[in-house]
Parts: C-alpha cells; sequence; structure tokens
C-alpha cells in the first residue's frame, strides 16, 4: 500500500474475527516495532511482548475485572496482544512517548497488513504488579507495562477514513 493510503486506513477496530493472527504477520508487527524511534537510542528500554496464550489473553481480562469491577473484554476479544513495557534501564521523562512509537508503527503495520488494531492504554493499569500474570506473560523482572495493541482480523470490512482535519494547524511563516 502506498503510505498515504495506509494512513488512511488506520483507525482503531474494536471488534474482531476468531481468525488467529498469522506468525508471518506478526514477525512483520515486531519488525514494524523494531523500525521504531526511541530517545537517546535506547532500545535497551522497552521489553515487547507477544501475546497469543488465550489463557494470557484471558488472565488479562480477569485482572481488569477484579480491579475495576467492569465486565468486558478490554482487548475486545482480539486474539494478538503487542504489550510494549519499559525496563528499569528506560528514560522516565520520555518512556510514554517512546512507548508510543513502538505502538504506532505496529498499528500503521497493521492498516498495511489489512489487519484491524487499537492502541490499548487505558486497562494497562490493571496488568501493572500483577506478579502471576507478568511471569505467565513472560515479562523480564522489572519490567512495567505502558501500552498496548491489540490486533486481529476485523469484524467488520475496512475502509479508508476520509481525511480529516481534527487538529488546529498554525503557521509562522
Ligand atoms: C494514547 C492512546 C491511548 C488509547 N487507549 C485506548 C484504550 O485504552 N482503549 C481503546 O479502545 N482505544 C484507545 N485508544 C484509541 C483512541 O480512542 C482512538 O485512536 C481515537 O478514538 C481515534 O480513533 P481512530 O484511531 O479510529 O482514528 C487510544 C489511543 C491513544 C493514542
Amino acid at each position: 500500500m502506498e503510505f498515504f493510503d495506509v494512513l488512511h486506513m488506520r483507525q482503531s477496530v474494536r471488534s474482531y474475527t476468531d481468525e488467529k493472527v498469522a506468525d508471518k504477520e506478526i514477525e512483520a508487527l515486531v519488525e514494524a516495532a523494531q523500525l521504531a524511534p526511541v530517545g537517546m537510542h535506547n532500545s535497551k528500554g522497552y521489553v515487547l511482548t507477544v501475546i497469543t496464550s488465550e489463557s494470557v489473553l484471558t488472565q488479562m481480562k480477569t485482572a481488569f475485572s477484579r480491579v475495576t469491577g467492569k465486565a468486558g473484554d478490554p482487548s475486545y476479544g482480539a486474539p494478538l496482544f503487542l504489550l510494549v513495557s519499559k525496563t528499569p534501564e528506560a528514560i522516565e521523562e520520555i518512556a510514554k512517548y517512546d512507548a508510543a512509537c513502538l505502538i504506532e508503527n505496529m498499528h500503521l503495520a497493521a492498516a498495511d497488513l489489512g489487519l484491524g488494531s487499537v492502541y490499548i492504554h487505558g486497562m494497562i493499569f490493571s496488568i501493572r504488579g500483577e506478579k502471576d500474570w507478568q511471569k505467565a506473560a513472560g515479562l523480564p523482572e522489572g519490567a512495567v507495562p505502558l501500552c498496548g495493541l491489540a490486533v486481529g482480523h476485523s469484524a467488520q470490512a475496512l475502509r479508508p477514513r476520509p481525511t480529516k482535519e481534527n487538529f488546529k494547524v498554525t503557521y509562522a511563516r
């Protein structure tokens, strides 16, 4: 896809089919994350966790319900969750910005592959400090979840978004 076509296809998808994401597609998403910029070249500051285990995904949902008292799946039943965590080497001041760069690269790559995805931040606090979950997900000691991308095959046909002018733009010419 042309780059601007990818930008138009990027959208938040919150309803998925049961179809799994193929290994080749997962590899491409991981590669997209590896190509993301991070401040101070600090690639040691982050760890990407690729979660397809149904039990680990279910435990995320359970942790969310326990902490918030809310039913429902905060990652919308997506069969793949790509979690970005900071390590003790992260530079605190820029950690969230760096993590967002990884997520956006994967979000765009998912759009290019025809997959649906959505940036997930709201439920992350519910898995932070969940030692059993972190162990089951294989997070290294000291890693702190920051944000994630839920990915799958969209239950609805995806169409390009119209060009939107959401942000105020000012010029100093
Ligand atoms: C930092 C950030 C956090 C977000 N967290 C969530 C989230 O926890 N759950 C969710 O459903 N969408 C989340 N979103 C997706 C936004 O709601 C979505 O991008 C916005 O509504 C615009 O829609 P679009 O992505 O289709 O253009 C998040 C997006 C960003 C950038």
